[in-house]
């Protein structure tokens, strides 16, 4: 398993990450590089074996986490999260993010609701005036039938796309399709959000809305800045 490519800003975050970390908890990691880095720094913080267990949201951090040591539990309905670490694709001022650039978006965001306590780690470029601005939405959609939905999607967005891996359609760990599709500049977040989930086919979207109570934000000089819900 490779390393995490070096960032300075990805690394500032993660360590601000992992100094949030109270040994004998439970936490949630999303995916996503500045997870993966997080998972690094947790193994370097505890070489002789992290003193927490971890709720994945992919396989990939699955393999990231048992690699490093972390006991990874399965989330059953019988105890909470006390902290979940994610990172975003794009994050605005008010802390509403668009995530699922790795296409984890459904695992994350049952992730995140099974934690008391939600922070973003991230580098300074994924902050937006305005989510939409560089990064397309990813919705997570049935296989059945997904050329339907995209066809009940096609009115709410600027343009809908099916994503590929290599010569065929991207699949979640779900099983699932994702669509990304352009946010128009002047879209209404929550109503989308809201309609987004009466589609039929739609399993979930990448519109994380008052779920964060923070992001620590890496810069490229490797300071951080903290993000509070404006
Ligand atoms: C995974 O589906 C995403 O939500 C990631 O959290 C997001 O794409 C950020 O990933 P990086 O940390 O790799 O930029």
């Amino acid at each position: 398993m490779s390393t995490v490519e070096p960032s300075p800003a990805r690394d500032a975050a993660s360590a601000a990450a992992v100094a949030l970390i109270e040994p004998g908890t439970t936490i949630g990691l999303g995916s996503g590089r500045a997870v993966w880095r997080t998972v690094e720094r947790i193994a370097e913080r505890w070489p002789d074996g992290p003193p927490l267990r971890a709720a994945v949201a992919s396989e990939l951090t699955r393999a990231r986490a048992e690699a490093a040591g972390i006991a990874v539990v399965e989330l059953d309905g019988t105890f909470a999260l006390d902290l979940a670490l994610d990172g975003a694709d794009e994050v605005d001022p008010e802390l509403r993010l668009i995530k699922g650039g790795g296409g984890a978006l459904l695992r994350e965001k049952i992730v995140i609701a099974a934690a008391r306590r939600f922070v973003v780690v991230a580098e300074t470029a994924k902050r937006v005036e305005r989510l939409g601005e560089g990064f397309r939405l990813p919705v997570e959609v049935a296989r059945f039938a997904w050329r339907d939905t995209a066809r009940r999607l096609a009115p709410l967005f600027g343009a809908v796309e099916l994503r590929h891996a290599g010569d065929g359609a991207f699949v979640t760990d779900e099983g699932h399709h994702i669509l990304d599709c352009e946010l128009p500049a002047d879209a209404d977040l929550d109503a989308l959000a809201d309609r987004l989930r009466r589609v039929p086919g739609v399993l979930e979207h990448g519109l994380f809305i008052a779920m964060a109570e923070s992001a620590v934000l890496g810069t490229p000089d490797g300071t951080v800045e903290t993000l509070r819900p404006a």
